[in-house]
């Protein structure tokens, strides 16, 4: 039997109490291991989208299955299993200021039961990111990349199935943003999540994703193929400040 995709909404739709419209009707299903780039202006529905995901956000119309399950279905219980499956990276990443790097890693396993626990995971997923050396820093020893990697990390430390990242690399130079790149497309490439990811930045389509959607006022205007890059930039961020704000 063909598994389900990972992602499939059926004339999704989201409607805030106060009336506003975050996403009209969606049709949209995310192929297993793809790497889906989400763009649209500010206002668009991306963010809402991502939260209907993870059942943060309720559809008020259609239908969302994540993971072969129908969120509205889920009972709390169910949407915690599910939540499991599912990491995040969010724009700026909020570490705990008074844990460690390994103890921020480690928090999502935390949640589980003792016997669930995989204190080998946190090592390898440090390893990973490049930062078992800074293991027992805290947060505000650390660069904006270094924390930034330090969040994918934790989103990875559990393995999940569906990746969802917001902005993952706003605020980072183009060389650490890079970096960041590569990171969520070995995790795609190693662990085989599917990913999606929110940016304003056609620079980062380019490089990771295999295809984009477009929003546009909370509607799905198009999902197309990208003609890849594979990496974020052809020279060196100093290299391509000369050559682009020298006189
Ligand atoms: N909790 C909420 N309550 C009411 N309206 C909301 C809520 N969250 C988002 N909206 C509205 O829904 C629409 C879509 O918002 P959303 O956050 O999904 O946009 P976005 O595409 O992520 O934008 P940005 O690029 O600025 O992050 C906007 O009009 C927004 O004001
Ligand atoms: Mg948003």
């Amino acid at each position: 039997m063909l598994s389900a995709p990972p992602v499939e909404l059926t004339a999704a739709g989201v409607t805030y109490p106060n009336g506003v419209r975050g996403l009209g009707s969606v049709e949209l299903t995310v192929r297993a291991g793809e790497i889906l780039g989400v763009i649209g202006e500010s206002g668009a529905g991306k963010s809402t989208l991502l939260n209907l995901l993870t059942g943060e956000t309720t559809a008020t119309a259609g239908a969302v299955s994540v993971l072969g399950q129908d969120v509205a279905a889920l009972d709390r219980a169910a949407l915690r299993v599910l939540r499991r499956e599912i990491g995040v990276v969010f724009q700026g990443v909020h570490l705990l200021a008074n844990r460690t790097v390994r103890q921020n890693v480690a928090a999502p396993l935390t949640l589980r039961p003792r016997r669930e626990r995989d204190t080998a995971a946190v090592d390898e997923v440090l390893r990973f990111v490049g930062l078992d050396h800074r293991a027992d820093a805290f947060p505000a020893q650390l660069s904006g990349g270094q924390r930034q990697r330090v969040g994918i990390a934790r989103a990875l430390v559990t393995r999940p199935r569906l990746l969802l990242c917001d902005e993952p690399t706003s605020a980072l130079d183009a060389a650490t943003a890079g970096e960041v790149l590569d990171l969520i497309r070995d995790a795609r490439d190693r662990f085989g999540a599917t990913v999606l990811i929110v940016t304003h930045d056609l620079d980062v389509v380019r490089a990771v994703c295999d295809r984009v959607a477009l929003f546009d006022g909370g509607a799905l205007a198009d999902v197309l193929p990208v003609r890849r890059t594979g990496r974020l930039e052809p020279e060196t961020y100093l290299d391509r400040a000369r050559r682009e704000l020298g006189a």
